[in-house]
């Protein structure tokens, strides 16, 4: 393989998952790991397995259902914890175990309360038991750029000859500075005498909001795997964005010179698919995928773009899949014509699934005009991806007004009986969501609320993104409708179902 390569490692489902709020299931997990390896990542990391029942049961779905690219596991450097990661990903077509320890004195000293030869020796012996199990084996030095670099270039030099294939140097607190950082990876390849026998590997955050700039010094410095997110999301302030990263590689490929291999027109789509499922909104004037990130507003641009596109344009929107928001279908459409066209937006739906998306797509263009990419996307995600609803909105109907206390009514569908319920809340959502409780006997407490419109104009249809907390768990909810209050109950029923699914799986009652 060609020295300039460079290797592209997702932690949008492990690091990115740990993100305040961010509470993905099984489902959802697999959802974007499937949409990962058609943009082509080279490696998924799937979780952190020992972390809990959920963690291990996404990995090893994962492993089990996505192929091409690796699927990564990470456990703690010690036995127990690879032991489940490698059950977790063994039946991957390529699997992978990335094991951690921190190698800075502040972390020795106040977290792990050990020496460096004990965490030298730890480090060792953790890669060569990974090693028993799997050829391929990644080691990171938890908070190297803090570290003693004398000692973490032993530890490099070590753990390389217990069998790691490839050695990540993480910038774990956000702390580092492009230049500084560039050096320390360029000092670390004259300092270990057998680099050039793993794969050297970057991994920033962005606490200083440097971690892409980081990772590209990185990279220049000899790097040749990269560890980012989706949308850049992760611990803190988060990772590195793997769609800002793409898109500085190919745009300043003369500068650069290096070569990566991704389908990049599923660029935008990863990203939408990631902050719908997340709950995590994308800001709109965020680099590649922000929704300004191709608008331009001032005249003196507007018209310099009309001349010559690459007057204020240095990538195209089509090119990263951004520019899809032309009037698609209406309510005339056949099933035949709308399953062509969710052909061309790449989703290969079973009969089923294209039964349930065409009723949903039938009922949208009742409501609303023009039924968009977005539109249909928004319904994909929505109607065909959705986990089984034990609880299904019937009716909703709502007293509301400067003057009246909020009051609604109802019905909700369990197992083909109908059960109503009304009470009265501190706004219409309230007392929806009162209600709602009254039926299914399950309480949630809305953490944040968001509404967005999904398309544009006065009946765009409103998605609602909410984060209830159940049982002391935290469960992102959406819904969908052209009316805000009817798309927030049915966020709030979401995450109620949620909930509910992951109760029955883990039980296995009803
Ligand atoms: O930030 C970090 O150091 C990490 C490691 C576990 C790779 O996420
Ligand atoms: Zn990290």
């Amino acid at each position: 393989m060609s020295s300039n390569r460079v290797y592209l490692f997702d932690t949008t489902l492990r690091d990115g998952e740990q993100s305040p709020g961010v509470s993905l299931n099984v489902e959802e997990k697999l959802e974007i790991a499937q949409q990962l390896a058609r943009l082509g990542v080279d490696i998924i990391e799937a979780g952190f397995p020992i972390a809990s029942p959920g963690d291990f049961a996404a990995v090893q779905t994962i492993a089990r259902k996505v192929k091409g690219p690796v699927i990564a596991g990470l456990c703690r450097a010690v036995r127990g914890d690879i032991d489940r990661t490698w059950e977790a990903v063994r039946e991957a077509e390529n699997p992978r175990i990335h094991t951690f320890l921190a190698t800075s004195d502040i972390h020795l000293r106040y977290k792990l309360q050990k020496s460096r030869p004990e965490v030298l020796e730890q480090a060792v012996e953790a890669v060569k038991y990974a090693r028993k199990y799997c050829s391929d084996v990644e080691f990171s030095a938890e908070d190297a750029s803090r570290s003693d670099i004398d000692f973490l270039a032993q530890v490099v030099e070590k753990v390389i000859d217990a069998g790691a294939k490839v050695v990540n140097l993480p910038d774990t607190v956000g702390y580092a500075v492009p230049e500084e950082f560039g050096q320390f990876i360029r000092t670390l390849f004259e300092k270990v005498p057998n680099i050039d026998k793993a794969i050297i590997s970057v991994h920033c955050h962005d606490d200083l909001g440097l971690a892409v700039a980081n990772s590209l010094a990185g990279i220049l410095a000899g790097a040749r795997q990269v560890e980012c997110a989706v949308n850049g999301i992760g611990e803190r302030a988060g990772n590195a964005a793997l769609e800002e990263i793409i898109m500085a590689l190919y745009t300043r490929q003369a500068f650069f010179n290096k070569q990566i291999n991704v389908n990049y027109g599923e660029l935008f789509r990863t990203s939408r698919l990631v902050s719908t499922l997340t709950g995590m909104q994308v800001q709109p004037n965020k680099a590649i995928v922000g929704k300004n990130a191709f608008a331009h507003e001032s005249g003196i641009h507007q018209d310099g773009v009309l001349k010559e596109r690459t007057t204020y344009e240095i990538m195209s929107p089509e090119l990263i899949g951004a520019s899809r928001s032309t009037l698609v279908l209406g309510k005339h459409s056949g099933r035949h014509a709308f399953r062509k066209h969710m052909q061309e937006l790449g989703y290969d739906l079973s009969d089923e699934e294209l039964d349930r998306a065409f009723k949903a797509f039938k009922e949208i263009a009742d409501k609303k005009k023009e039924v968009t990419n977005e539109d249909l996307e928004a319904l994909v995600n929505d109607k065909v991806r959705a986990i089984p609803e034990r609880f299904k909105l019937v009716y909703l109907h709502i007293s509301s007004g400067t003057s009246i206390v909020p009051t609604a009514t109802v019905k909700l569908a369990i197992d083909n009986m109908e059960f109503e319920a009304a009470a009265t809340g501190d706004g219409p959502v309230d007392a929806a969501c009162h209600a709602v409780d009254k039926i299914t006997d399950i309480y949630g407490k809305m953490h944040d609320y968001k509404l967005n419109a999904v398309s544009s104009g006065k009946d765009a249809l409103g998605e609602v993104i909410s984060h209830i907390e159940i049982d002391g768990k935290i469960y992102g909810g959406r819904g969908l409708s052209t009316d805000i209050i009817e798309a927030s109950v049915k966020s709030y029923i979401n995450a109620i179902n949620k909930y509910y699914y992951e109760k029955h799986q883990q039980t296995g009652q009803a």
